[in-house]
């Protein structure tokens, strides 16, 4: 069996139906989340842009000078470059990712664009521990842009940034960036745009199971949901069987009621308090923060604790 047939029917077999946000990124799935990223509605990347922009002086003047940049699940450079514009900040930029080919490519690019600057990728998953080969003495910032620490579970973000705090070594700082609480007015129409796209990212891991598990799930028989749990203070995607059916993944039988729904991803919107509450049980201190305007996004400049 594959291991995405084994990770899906562990999720579908399940009293109450899941599947892992990680199996969102096929190739068209990263096609999808790009255009997500520029839908009118989608108001996280533009906002982090534009505050990023604002900050990224004071924070390369926080973290330099020569620092080491290292960045979690970078693999394209662009957000970096608002720390990187700042000369003589960062000697070196670390990128994390799991795709191999995206980091060479960002290797190839920042070759021209960067010249001066020591480029390292590590193709690796930051959900499991990393040990990095740092320089002894240099300053290091760890960088965690996007708000993807908002897709883990509270108890996943504090595992995450322990094991960050592990990796990067005492007196490391850490730049992580989030989108806010705020009302659902706003978030929904974010996560069910008018044109369809993040419905079509969501129903394209019931494409992938098709493809890559051996199911046989029919596309026409789900739709996609976006709701907003508000104790939990999250937005939740679902997809909806919109009659009772039985789906075949891998030789198994896998039956849903009409209107039993498939959660296949949790997008947390902390408050600042609940995220530094988190960050300080992992063993970082707040040092800095900032948002926009408007209070929608948060970076958040931590500090560990030693
Ligand atoms: C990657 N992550 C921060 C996105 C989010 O907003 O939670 C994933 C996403 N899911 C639907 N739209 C975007």
């Amino acid at each position: 069996m594959t291991d995405i047939a084994q990770i899906a029917l562990a999720g579908l077999l399940a009293p109450r139906k899941t599947l892992p946000p990680s199996l969102f990124y096929d190739e068209e799935g990263c096609r999808l989340f790009y255009r997500i990223t520029e839908l009118p509605e989608y108001y996280l990347t533009r906002t982090e842009r534009v505050l990023l922009a604002d900050i990224g002086p004071t924070v390369a003047a926080e973290a330099g000078p020569n620092a080491v940049l290292v960045e979690y699940g970078a693999s394209h450079e662009e957000k970096a470059g608002y720390l990187l514009a700042t000369p003589g900040a960062f000697r070196s930029y670390i990128p994390i990712d799991v795709a191999a080919g995206e980091l060479e490519r960002l290797r190839t690019r920042m070759a021209t664009s960067h010249p001066g600057l020591d480029v390292r990728p590590v193709a690796a998953d930051f959900m499991q521990p990393i040990t990095l080969s740092l320089p002894t003495g240099a300053p290091v910032l760890g960088f965690f842009p996007g708000s993807t620490i908002g897709n883990m579970e509270p108890e996943a973000a504090r595992d995450f940034l322990i094991r960050a705090a592990a990796s990067l070594g005492k007196g490391a700082r850490f730049l992580l960036g989030a989108d806010l609480r705020k009302a659902p007015a706003e978030l929904i129409p974010a996560y069910d745009d008018a044109q369809g796209v993040t419905a079509a990212f969501n129903c394209n891991l019931l494409v992938r199971l098709n493809r890559e598990a051996g199911a046989d799930f029919d596309l026409a028989a789900f739709r996609h949901e976006a709701v907003w749990n508000d104790p939990e203070s999250r937005i939740e995607m679902h997809l909806v069987s919109l009659r009772r059916q039985e789906v075949r993944l891998h030789g198994a039988m896998i039956r849903f009621q009409e209107g039993e729904t498939i959660h296949t991803e949790n997008s947390y919107k902390h408050t600042p308090e609940r995220l530094l509450g988190i960050a300080r049980a992992a063993g970082w201190s707040p040092r800095r923060q900032w948002t926009d305007p408007a209070g929608r996004f948060g970076h958040f400049l931590l500090e560990r604790d030693d």
